[in-house]
């Protein structure tokens, strides 16, 4: 018969010895388990998990949260988790949908009025967005109602930025991106690199966006719908504007008017980012533009500041995509 196991291992290994520390209670929770981070070497880390245990136990405390719930919670959690792939990523839509991402946002690209503000990148970017010219239609598939956007990049002192690169990308008239439509859309459709010309001026056409609902087919849309929440977002165009020298701003472009500009499931709107899309019936200008008449029409510029003006920040590539359903590899 086999000898009985031994737990040589665990006995041999001495008890820690009492060093005064306190033990845990539920009044003195937080300040204990804060104490267990002291030696931590990194003193931002130290800093950040010792808030973050303050903040957790103040509010399990404050709704004095069951057994159940705490199960719930962390089944949520996992499901959330569960749900994330290359391609899906639930925790950032759940840091969006409680506001977290933009808190995160507008903290680091604090603008003080002098750079246009910024505003969630969103799951839909390429990294390589298909280099256009400027004048370029990018609805490829020509739905929708036509519309011509003009704009200028500047620094924050006015001063144009020729050569400015302006990224942009936006969902169709029924509110999807081309990579949530493959062989419906168009590869490629309503998305754009253009280099701004000498004075900094860009100009494209492309049609109206649609608001749309994000991804709500997971765990975040449960939570949305136990709220009484609606998953959509009011119509926009993205862009990144980068020039040499400048902090890029990753930003939208909101129509005016849009059901839902003031719910954004993401809390995405920015005062300061929404604009009217005025229709334009005039024939002998719609030619010009090359678009049918009537047309609509907005106009939006784009300030950046110096790079030695504000502090580095994360490059929207680093940040993984939330989903991008058959995205072309
Ligand atoms: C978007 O605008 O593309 C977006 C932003 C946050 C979550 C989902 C979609
Ligand atoms: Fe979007």
């Amino acid at each position: 018969m086999p000898d009985a196991p031994s737990d040589t291992a665990l006995s041999a290994r001495p008890a820690p010895a009492r060093t005064g520390g306190e033990l845990f209670t539920e009044a003195r929770s937080a300040e204990v388990v804060a104490a267990s981070f002291a030696g931590t070497s990194d003193p931002r880390l130290r800093q950040v998990l010792t808030s973050l245990v303050h903040h957790l136990h103040a509010f399990v405390k404050d709704v004095e949260l069951t057994e159940e719930e705490w199960g719930a919670a962390i089944a949520f959690l996992t499901r959330t988790g569960q749900m994330c792939d290359d391609v899906r990523q639930e925790f950032i839509l759940l840091s969006d949908v409680l506001g977290v991402s933009m808190l995160v946002e507008t903290i680091n690209h604090r603008a003080g009025g002098t750079s246009t503000e910024s505003t969630v990148l969103g799951p839909f970017h390429m990294v390589e967005s298909p280099p256009r010219e400027l004048g370029d239609n990018i609805a490829l598939d020509g739905k929708g109602e036509p519309c011509l956007v003009t704009g200028q990049v500047a620094g924050s002192g006015g001063e144009p930025l020729g050569g400015a690169l302006v990224d942009v990308w936006q969902a169709n008239d029924d509110g999807f991106y081309d990579v949530q439509q493959p062989g419906v859309q168009p590869d490629r459709n309503l998305r754009g690199l253009f280099t701004a010309d000498d004075d900094g001026r860009f100009w494209f056409r492309t049609i109206v966006p649609r608001y749309y609902p994000i991804p709500d087919d997971g765990p975040v849309g449960e939570l949305l719908a136990a709220t009484g929440r609606h998953p959509n977002r009011p119509a926009h165009v993205h862009f990144i504007v980068t020039a040499p020298g400048h902090r890029p701003v990753t930003t939208h472009l909101f129509v005016d008017g849009d059901p839902y500009i003031e719910s954004d499931a993401v809390f995405g709107v920015k005062e300061s980012l929404v604009r009217q899309f005025p229709v334009v019936d005039d024939p002998v200008r719609a030619a010009e533009v090359g678009l049918p008449n009537p047309f609509r029409t907005v106009h939006f510029d784009v300030a950046l500041l110096r790079a030695d003006e504000a502090p580095p920040t994360a490059q929207p590539a680093q940040v993984q995509p939330t989903v991008v359903k058959g995205a072309p590899s």
